[in-house]
């Protein structure tokens, strides 16, 4: 399988979000492959990480964020689930969409959604496998808002952003920059 090519079905190349999308991805495979290259005792499965990590945020054309050029008619939380989905109908394993509806935040946990009357469907998104952790925490290391994507974003930062939304996702974020050493 072949990322680009699934998501050339869905984003034109040469259009402005095309491009916002492609150079995120490529921008957080790389860090998801140099987390996962210090983490060799844990085996993450790095085949599975080049290609699932290029496809994590597949779901945004789907949601509205004027900043990205996305004219969805969702709410932007929901570009992880939107992503499953659509990975999902075009027949890929069922890995690849649990990165896309995994890497919200830190993960979105279920009581979360109940909690706060998210527009998500009501069960646990938070990553489980560590191929899926890598993905959730390099994403954070990278804005697709073309106001911030050249800026570099530290572990601390991401922490203080994360507890804004929720303490719990900033105490996740933190376990895992502490197990990966970031
Ligand atoms: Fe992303």
């Amino acid at each position: 399988m072949d990322p680009l090519a699934v998501i050339e079905k869905f984003y034109t190349p040469g259009t402005k979000r095309y491009q916002v999308l492609v150079e995120h991805s490529r921008i957080v495979t790389e860090k998801s492959l140099e987390i996962a290259s210090n983490l060799t005792h844990l085996k993450p499965d790095i085949e599975f990480i080049k290609k699932a990590a290029m496809l994590h945020d597949i779901g945004i054309y789907l949601t509205r964020a004027q900043s990205i050029d996305c004219n969805g008619k969702e709410p932007y939380i929901c570009h992880g689930f939107l992503g499953k989905k659509l990975l999902d109908e075009q027949g890929l394993p069922p890995e690849y969409g649990l990165v896309c509806e995994r890497h919200t935040g830190a993960g979105i946990t279920k009581e979360n959604i109940l909690s706060n009357n998210l527009p998500l469907p009501q069960r646990d998104m938070v990553p489980i496998s560590i191929e899926e952790k890598i993905i959730c925490v390099a994403d954070k290391y990278h804005s697709k808002n073309p106001k911030y994507a050249d800026k570099k974003i530290t572990t601390p930062q991401i922490i203080d952003e994360l507890g804004k939304i929720h303490q719990d996702h900033a105490k996740r974020f933190s376990m895992w920059a502490e197990e990966f050493n970031l």
